[in-house]
């Protein structure tokens, strides 16, 4: 036995990930829908929403602006403190595999928006809003709430809840805006970028829902009873913050009351997510309908590539052979190479 061998003799086996021996199959499922509507913020034309941004006024313009600051600052605490916080408690590899492909994509998110901002805005207004995003009161604490709880809070249950409560529920605010816009056929392409971001926090959102469940349902009464009492109070504390923050954004152009009654909506969605009963009364229909039929366009098609709506496929694949090597060569200088070759 070697030194190194003998080093580590007692230490545990490391176990190689085996896609062939999936103990979950909602892991399976969940890798290939998320690997299937994989998208980069790259491919949208953005800049066909100018001429629609530059009839905005300059509070709807602020809107759009602050909203995207505050949604870029959500998807940052996603991509860097949730998916790692959460893959300390998993229970499967392939659940780390899924956390993963989770936190890559959230970080297209965050970038996302930065893909938008370059577009509508200028340099000093770009400033002006991560100024504002990284120091505003409302949306830190938001944002704080969660961190504290993926840093600190040692039960991973909790960490779940933060995590729905987040996906599900807190990015809403934010995307009403932009569904809004998409509702009235306006900034089409922007929309189609949160549309996108929309699809994936609904799988996370489902995702980490379930597995919370698993493991809530193994607790005892009590244990469950002290769960439900420690996320009720969570949301009422978030959604209070969120009302202020909703306040801070909208009252500006008077869309605060309709804005909260989509976060309750998404409320109630989350606590679904977790296997918890609604706390409001709010349905689809005391939504405002422009929104609704903005969430529910499933697939929306850009008039020269249509790959890239929601219905965004993947390139086809097919073989590589030699002549694929033949990139930049005039069509004699292919023939002469052809020619060598054989
Ligand atoms: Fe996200
Ligand atoms: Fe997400």
């Amino acid at each position: 036995m070697t030194d190194l061998v003998k080093k580590f003799a007692d230490a545990d086996d490391y176990q190689a990930v085996n896609w062939d021996r999936v103990n979950d199959a909602i892991d399976k499922a969940t890798w290939e829908k998320l690997t299937e509507q994989f998208w980069l913020d790259t491919r949208i034309p953005v800049s066909n929403d100018m001429d629609d941004w530059r009839e905005l006024d300059t509070d709807h313009q602020w809107v759009v602006g602050h909203v995207f600051g505050g949604l870029t600052l959500l998807d940052t605490v996603q991509s860097q403190d949730g998916m790692q916080a959460l893959r300390r408690n998993v229970v499967t590899p392939h659940e780390t595999a899924v956390l993963n492909n989770i936190q890559f994509m959230e970080s297209v998110h965050a970038k996302s928006y930065s893909t938008i901002f370059s577009t509508l805005n200028t340099p000093d207004e770009i400033d002006e809003i991560f100024q504002w995003s990284d120091t505003e009161d409302f949306l830190q604490a938001k944002a704080k709430t969660i961190v504290d709880i993926y840093r600190n809070d040692p039960d991973p249950l909790h960490k779940k809840v933060a995590n729905v409560f987040l996906e599900t529920c807190l990015f809403y605010s934010g995307f009403y805006t932009p569904l809004y816009y998409l509702g009235n056929n306006k900034l089409n392409n922007v929309a189609e970028i949160i549309k996108l971001i929309l699809r994936d926090e609904s799988v996370h959102g489902t995702y980490i829902g379930y597995k919370y469940q698993v493991t809530y349902d193994q607790l005892t009464d009590a244990q469950k009873q002290a769960q439900d009492d420690w996320a009720y109070d969570l949301l009422y504390n978030l959604f209070d913050n969120e009302t202020n923050y909703a306040k801070l954004v909208y009252d500006q152009v008077g869309w605060t009351d309709e804005v909260m009654t989509f976060v309750q909506y998404n409320a109630n969605k989350a606590l679904m997510n977790l296997g918890k009963e609604p706390i409001f009364e709010t349905t689809a229909s005391d939504v405002n309908p422009v929104i609704m039929n903005g969430i529910n366009t499933t697939t929306s098609n850009h008039d020269f590539f249509s790959q890239v709506g929601n219905g965004y496929l993947l390139g086809q694949v097919e073989a590589m052979n030699d002549d694929d090597y033949l990139i930049g060569l005039d069509e004699d200088a292919q023939d002469d190479k052809k020619k060598g070759d054989r």
